[in-house]
This record gives structure tokens, sequence and C-alpha cells, in this order.
């Protein structure tokens, strides 16, 4: 978190988060909002909004940084300005690196190194079972305060017993356990039975836990009303979708995990996000090098055009609010990290994105600060598109001058 006492203030933007939205001045001091009103004076830096829309920086639950030991496909230093690229301040990073995070050690060393990157705040979690062996759950009593979320994301805990143990320590220990839910026996013979058995068996293990439970990517309208199901009963249940899971079918010909599905599937999650069930969009954000796609690596980019594709798909089809998307991308998800974000209000951290909501841009894999390419919206034409992130009161990114670095 950057603590200076420095102010910035933003200047004439028209301001949407999930509970306003009008043309106000905001005002960041030592890095938390401070004033947000008409004509506030300034003693310091002042970004001009001009045309801008200004948001709350969006917050990721789900993105692979590939940091430790696949660095050549992602790191922390172009993953962070990836995020930032995308309007993000905020990323959750999955844990099946080399070696598989599953220490207090192991994710002090990324938090030490994206807090000395200092474009984004991290939060890191552990594996479910140590190493993502499928087996063992005993490191789970030594992760410490930072870890709040724990996940095999990439697979799923097969065995019931041990997802079980595992999320009764979740409960004890305060963690919330966020679920990639597959049964991997199955993927091969249905993915779409894959999906929905092992969403409802982790909801029922969650339960008798009584663990707080969040579902990953939810692709398939079985597993959405599932999900929807243990909401209406009162189930500390959250979930996220992915732009790609709202945006694209089966139609579309690229290898995710989960795969993209039918259209009856999009327009039942497309309903459940306007229906008010779906607490996030979440990228799942999978670099990877061309060669490994080819070779059918599982997923894709997608820091850099989830806005896009969320503006494009949801709003500008008239699907939701903008402010909603707020919720989306900024509110929920830094509620579910516990972090003190999402809203534009005195006392939330100075995190903002300003946002060109009217020219159309077309998407440019090579252009991607990730240094992974791999997207099949490469080429699309889109709206919405962060032009300047600001993070705890300085400008992080700012596409107004193609300076990436503090411009204050
Ligand atoms: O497509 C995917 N890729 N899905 C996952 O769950 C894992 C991810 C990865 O790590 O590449």
């Amino acid at each position: 978190m950057v603590s200076d006492t420095k102010s910035l203030l933003i200047r004439g933007a028209h301001v949407v988060d999930s509970v306003q939205d009008g043309k106000v001045d905001i005002l960041i001091r030592g890095g938390v909002i401070t004033a947000v009103g008409r004509e506030l004076p300034s003693d310091g830096a002042a970004v001009e909004a001009g045309g801008l829309t200004c948001l709350p920086a969006f917050c990721d639950l789900h993105a692979h940084f590939r940091d430790p030991g696949v660095t050549h496909k992602e790191d922390l230093t172009s993953g962070s300005h990836a995020a930032v690229r995308g309007g993000y301040t905020a990323i959750n990073l999955m844990a099946n690196t080399k070696p598989v995070i599953s220490s207090r050690l192991q994710v002090q060393d990324v938090l030490d190194r994206a807090a000395s990157i200092g474009l984004i705040d991290v939060h890191q979690c552990a594996s479910i079972t140590r190493n993502m062996d499928g087996v063992t759950v005993d490191h789970l009593e030594s992760l410490g305060d930072a870890v709040r979320i724990i996940t095999d994301d990439g697979h799923d805990v097969m065995d019931a017993r041990v997802m079980l143990q595992a999320m009764t320590a979740a409960a004890r220990l305060g963690l919330t356990v966020m679920c990639h839910c597959e049964d991997m026996n199955l993927s091969g013979t249905d993915y779409r039975l894959a999906e929905d058995l092992m969403t409802h068996r982790n909801i029922e293990l969650a339960r008798a836990a009584g663990c707080r439970l969040h579902i990953a990517h939810v692709s398939t309208e079985g597993s959405m009303r599932a999900v929807i199901a243990a909401k209406e009963r009162g189930q500390a249940v959250t979930c996220e979708v992915t732009p790609h899971h709202l945006a694209l079918t089966s139609a579309t010909s690229y290898r995710v995990n989960p795969p993209l599905r039918t259209q009856q599937d999009v327009d039942f999650l497309i309903r459940a996000v306007e229906q008010g069930w779906v607490d996030a969009i979440a990228t799942d954000h999978a670099p990877h090098t061309a060669d490994d796609k080819a070779a059918g690596a599982p997923g894709m980019v997608g820091l850099e055009t989830a806005f896009g594709v969320c503006y494009t798909t949801l709003i500008r089809s008239g699907h939701i609010t903008l402010a909603r998307l707020t919720e989306l991308m900024s509110r929920n998800p830094a509620r579910i990290l516990g972090l003190n974000k999402g809203c534009i209000a005195p006392s939330y951290d100075g995190d903002l994105v300003l946002v060109d909501l009217n020219t159309p841009w077309t998407v440019d894999a090579t252009a991607f600060a990730s240094k992974g390419h791999n997207t099949p919206f490469d080429g699309r034409t889109l709206v919405g598109r962060a032009v300047i992130t600001i993070r705890a009161g300085r400008v992080v990114y700012d596409d107004t001058t193609s300076n990436q670095e503090e411009r204050q």
C-alpha cells in the first residue's frame, strides 16, 4: 500500500459506482479517498477527467501469474502491468505455480515481491491440498493471516473425504474455499456432468463443514442452478463467472477449462447476472506460450480485455447497468477478498479507473503487457477501455501519455 500524504484530485469525472452516478470531483490523500463532491479544492496533483467515466478500480478474484516457476508465461511484473492496463488494482492469484504454493513462506515471498513492484495489491491463495497432491491438508493449520482463500484451481480435490477435512479446517480457521468444480475422472467423458456433479458435491460438503465457499468460473446452467439453490437456502456461497463464458459459446473453437458452453448456458448465466445471483466477474487470466496453446494448453489471458468484453456484452446489449457492472468487477470481489476497495466514498482506498465508454477499439494481442497473447478476442472490436488506472492515489497506468509509471 502506498502511504504517502500527497493528494490527487480527479476533476470533472462522470463517477459511477454501485450507489452513485453523477459528475463530481474525487480527492485522494495518503492513498485514501478523503472527499467526493463538487468543485473540490486541490493542493496537489490533478487529473482532468475530460470525457472519461470514473469507476472504482477493478478487482480480479481469479488470475494465474505463473510466478514462481513458469515465469516465461507470466511473472509478477508482467502480470501487474497487464492488470493496471486492464483497470485492475487488486488481484487474487491462484496457487498452481511451480512449486505449488502451499506454505506461509511461499505466500509471503509472492506478497513481498508484488509489493516491491508496487502496481497492484495481491492476495496469494494457498492450495487446498499440499502441493495439490489431492490428499494432504495438514499445511492449512500454519498458513498464517495473509491467506484468506485456499484453492486447488486447475484441478479439484477428487476425494470427498479429503475435501471435507479441508473444509472443516477452513471453517475453523476462517478461510474461504474456492472451488474449481470438475470431476477429473469424468471430464474426458462428459465435461458438463463433471462440472455439475462437483458443484453439487462441493456445495454439500461446504454445508456439512460450515465453511465459506466460492465457486470459480461457473459455466453451465446446471452448476449455476446449484449455486442459486444454495444461496436461496442461505448458505454462505459466492460465485464468479468469466467474461468468456458470458461472451462466447462453443461455436468459438478455443480450449479453456471449463469449456465454452452452449447458447442456452450463456443465456442462463447472463440471466443469473441480471437477477443478482452472480457475485463477481473474474478473468481466469491464464497465460500460455503459443507452443503450449498449440499443444492443447487450456486457458486464455483476460485482464486486458475483461472490461471491454463485459461492457460490450452486458451493457451495450442492455442486460445490466454500469453500476451493476462495478458491483461485479469491483465492489463484490473486493468484499470477498476483504479489501477496503470497490466504492468511491471517503475512507475507501484511492483506487480508481478512468474508462472510455465511447471509442470502439480493436483487441491487438501483440500489444498486451501480459507475456501471454492467447486470446480468442484478438481482432475483436469492443467498446469500453481503461485509460487511466489509479492505485492508492498514484497513477499506475496512463494511456493518455503512453506512460505506465507515476506521472505526478
Ligand atoms: O483454462 C484453464 N487454465 N482453466 C484452469 O482452471 C486453469 C488454467 C491454467 O492454469 O492454465
